[in-house]
């Protein structure tokens, strides 16, 4: 087999077989392909797509390039499930799921990842903890996930190796956008922790991956049929994306959030609303629950009784953070220098958010990266974040802006109030949660 027959088939637009995907992918891994063929078969799959077998083939050849979790000698006791999000701005929703769904009795292996762009980062935001170490052994993570139900780490070298080259070379040719490619490259990581049971979050509207609502159903659908595909019960929720989805936006400021959410001090209606949601789902999948009243009170049981909120202080500890993070986290999160209100101009109601933006406001902050390489301040971002449909005036600010100096504020406000537009009259709301797939609907 040569690569560049296999090349030449994708282009034809003819079906590839599984042999001839398992062999693309293994020289992506030993390098017996070149990078130009690499991203001429990315090319070929962005203008022709690919059937169902074949993403299916194709995510289950990159997670067997690496290490997949075996959990057989573990004698959890309860499933392995998981969440994954494509991706946005103030959406903090694993830091809270994670230790609610543990609490349940599911077993919670999270790989996540860092933020670019205007997105933020599940890996950024426990970083801001002092200690937390988001590159343990693979053997410490499953012993952790084993003790205590949940463990949050970062991608390691390991695991689904071929999709890191892969996803490279696909970011510099842009074929980053092909339903078939993200679909395999999402999932080859996912699914090599192991698991039983995925809910995966589809972020529409303008601060997401997939702009429009019928992008991102093709996006849903094509995960929900490549998952069950194989062998994974998986769902797919479509969520909002055309504002930001809780209070805040950063990394300590969101880890704050969290902390707030889940010993009970504030809940943010429509971050709590996508956090139940997609933990509902997880419930239902992995047969923790058979219905969805069952897994809401489950979960709310977990958050009153204060056991999901305890599963997250053990976390953080197992993981090298203070064994008392729970209680005396203000000690212990960054404070940024500066924390002003930022006002609008005139009064009037939120109507539209810019929320790509309104996400780089952080990273003009020094809160995120434009580059993979950078360096990031943990301590800057936004708080109380007008949402949509909020009056604001000279006593409700916008946003209020944590900030190094008073030059970047000056900075992040212009833009700020650049993302947000408002209006005389009360704007009509978007639904926070669109629909869910299940493979029924695949
Ligand atoms: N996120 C991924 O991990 N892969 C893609 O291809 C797109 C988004």
């Amino acid at each position: 087999m040569l690569p560049q027959e296999i090349i030449k088939a994708k282009r034809d637009g003819k079906t590839l077989t599984r042999e001839q995907i398992a062999f693309f992918v293994k020289g992506i891994s030993n390098g017996n392909v070149t990078d130009g063929q690499v991203a001429a078969f990315a090319m070929s799959v962005y203008f022709n797509g690919m059937a169902m077998p074949e993403r299916v083939a194709l995510t289950e050849e990159m997670m067997n390039s690496g290490t997949v979790l075996n959990w057989d000698s573990f004698n959890l006791g309860g499933p392995i499930v998981d969440k994954h999000s494509t991706g946005g701005v103030s959406d903090s929703v694993s830091l809270m799921l994670g230790p609610m769904v543990a609490a349940c009795g599911g077993y919670v292996p999270m790989i996540a990842g860092r933020g670019l762009g205007h997105t933020g980062g599940t890996l950024d935001k426990f970083e801001s903890i002092p200690g937390y170490n988001i590159q343990p052994d693979l053997a410490d993570f499953q012993r952790i996930v084993k003790d205590i139900g949940v463990a949050i780490i970062g991608q390691t070298a390991d695991l689904a190796p071929a999709d890191k080259r892969f996803y490279s070379i696909r970011d510099v040719t842009a074929t980053v956008d092909s339903i078939p490619l993200i679909t395999a490259s999402i999932l080859s990581k996912k699914l090599s922790a192991g698991l039983e049971a995925l809910a995966m979050d589809v972020k529409t509207g303008n601060g997401a991956f997939m702009t429009s609502l019928e992008d991102s159903r093709a996006l849903a659908s094509s995960i929900v049929a490549v998952a069950n595909g194989a062998g994974v019960r998986t769902s797919a929720t479509i969520t909002d994306m055309n504002e930001a989805l809780g209070d805040t936006a950063g990394n300590a400021t969101e880890m704050r959030e969290a902390i707030e959410y889940l010993t009970g001090v504030r809940r943010n209606p429509r971050l709590h609303r996508v956090t139940m949601t997609l933990a509902t789902q997880m419930l239902l999948l992995s047969g923790i629950a058979a219905t969805k009243d069952e897994a809401k009170a489950k979960l709310n049981d977990a958050l009153d009784s204060g056991r999901a909120a305890e599963i997250f202080g053990k976390m953080v500890h197992a993981l090298g953070g203070p064994a008392d993070f729970l209680e005396n986290w203000q000690g212990y999160l960054p404070k940024a220098p500066v924390i002003m209100p930022v006002y609008a101009d005139s009064p009037g109601y939120v109507a539209e958010v810019a929320t790509r933006d309104l996400g780089l406001v952080v990273v003009t902050l020094g809160g995120g990266r434009s580059n993979p390489a950078d360096s990031i301040n943990h301590a800057v971002g936004l708080s109380e974040i007008a949402p949509i449909g909020t009056f604001v005036d000279s006593n409700r600010p916008l946003a209020m802006i944590h900030a190094e100096d008073e030059v970047s504020a000056a900075a992040a406000s212009v833009e700020l109030k650049a993302s947000i537009g408002l209006s005389e009259t009360l704007p009509e709301l978007d639904p926070v949660v669109y629909e869910t797939l299940t493979a029924d609907d695949a």
